[in-house]
């Protein structure tokens, strides 16, 4: 898909339902008594994935697309799958629903695309073995396809050596059915819509700096839900709105839950024009709408225990920061190598193609911002966050970028280049 310089970028815009509240809206819902009913549901192709997974283990689930029915089949009623479990490209559904079959009384494989078959699972494998899980890596190289026989499980209490809200939600749905607690600390506090939802579902989870536990309940209870808009969607908008000049857009009721929010902290650090309107706290997770203005911007150093709560913003920060005056330093991301491409490699390689000034480094780049873009052939290598993130540098690079694989958004915002154009 071809993409071309644009100018300001004017008006309001709703991006579609935060994808780690989706997955984990249909797989506890699954695992509840009664039915869930999922408004702002994202339909994107990694959510649609769980659904499908879930449906495999017999649950019914009514997808209506305006919202989302789950009519859960209790804690310990799902049904062994008749086929393998394609998860596609998502490892939030790999690594959460591993946590669940790990207690199953059955066996189950999982598997997924070429990118997911190379992604690591060792690091839930671990832990949900040291539980008294039985998997298998059917390739013997760490990652997907898995087979997955459940067993009794035991508590245990876990230092992971990641922050990751996958490891963290794995181990922690598995606990839901060891036999006494299980806690989890993390080197930096991950995403928690997993304590917070499965606490509203009835789950008994406490968090406490870095640790979260759990102890096993008899029940979980289904739940009406409404999705926030996901802010690493709006994300994008966000950047375009701040970078491209003379821009205003304000993006309706995105999710602003203090673990995912570091992005807005990052902005505001480099000078933007940021607002926050009709802030709201009373769904279990914070929301606002998000005003945002052209601004000009100046670099800044990201990392440490900010890192975990923008890790999948970190591409279109990198390339916001090219618009940016000075030195943006983003360190202590190694975790970007592991996403669904190598979000480093391909974000050096991308940028530098288009004229910017970036260093890799062992944990993440440094940008030298001021240089102007000009127009590349960029390879997303099916990335979404890749082909959205280029996307919007191209509106402020000269001459045609051309985005191979663009159509891979359909994993978290299939209207993406629609939206984008409306605000043109
Ligand atoms: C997610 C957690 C993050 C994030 C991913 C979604 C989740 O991964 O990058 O897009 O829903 O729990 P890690 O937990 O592995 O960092």
């Amino acid at each position: 898909m071809k993409f071309y310089k644009c100018g300001s970028l004017k008006g309001e815009i709703t991006v579609p339902g935060d994808k780690s509240i989706s997955h984990r809206s249909v797989m506890f819902g699954s695992l509840a008594r009664g039915t869930t009913e999922i408004h702002n549901f994202l339909q994107g192709a990694d959510c649609l994935s769980t659904i499908a997974c879930f449906r495999g283990m017999g649950v019914d689930i009514e997808n209506q697309k305006d919202k989302v029915l789950v009519r859960g089949r209790g804690i310990r009623g799902l049904k062994k799958p008749e086929h393998v479990l394609d998860c596609g490209n998502s490892g939030t559904t790999t690594r959460l629903i591993s946590g669940i079959l790990a207690a199953q009384n059955f066996t189950t494989t999982l598997t997924g695309d070429a990118s997911i078959r190379k992604r690591p699972m060792k690091r839930i494998i671990d832990p949900l073995s040291q539980m008294g899980a039985k998997i298998r890596c059917l390739n013997d190289n760490g990652c997907a396809p898995m087979e997955i026989t459940g067993s009794p499980l035991c508590g245990i209490d876990y230092p992971s050596p990641v922050a990751s809200a996958q490891v963290k939600s794995a181990i922690l749905l598995a606990g839901l059915y060891a036999d006494g607690e299980t806690s989890v600390t993390e080197p930096y506090v991950s995403r928690d819509h997993t304590e917070r939802m499965l606490s509203l579902f009835g789950a008994d989870v406490r968090t406490e700096g870095t640790t979260a536990r759990i102890r096993p309940v008899n029940e979980l209870y289904g739940q009406k839900i409404l999705v926030p808009g996901d802010i690493s969607s709006a994300a994008f908008f966000i950047v375009a709105g701040l970078i491209v000049p003379g821009s205003e857009l304000l993006i309706r009721n995105v999710g602003i839950n203090p673990t995912r929010n570091g992005i807005l902290k990052v902005c505001q650090n480099m000078g933007a024009r940021l607002t926050l309107i009709n802030e709201n706290d009373d769904r279990g997770e914070p929301t606002a709408d998000i005003l945002v203005k052209s601004s000009s911007l100046h670099g800044t150093a990201i990392g440490g225990a900010i890192i975990p709560t923008l890790i999948d913003e970190l591409p279109v920060i990198a390339a916001m920061a090219c618009f940016a005056e000075g030195e943006t330093i983003i360190r202590d991301a190694a975790e970007l190598k592991v996403k669904e491409s190598n979000r480093i490699d391909v974000m050096v390689q991308g940028l530098t193609s288009m004229g910017a000034d970036v260093q890799e480094t062992e944990d993440g780049m440094i940008i030298r911002g001021g240089r102007p873009l000009h127009g590349a052939i960029i390879d997303s290598k099916l990335d979404h966050r890749i082909a959205m993130t280029f996307a919007i540098a191209a509106c402020m690079a000269e001459g045609e970028t051309e985005v191979l694989g663009a159509e891979c958004v359909n994993i978290s915002y299939p209207e993406f280049y629609r939206d984008l154009e409306k605000l043109q």
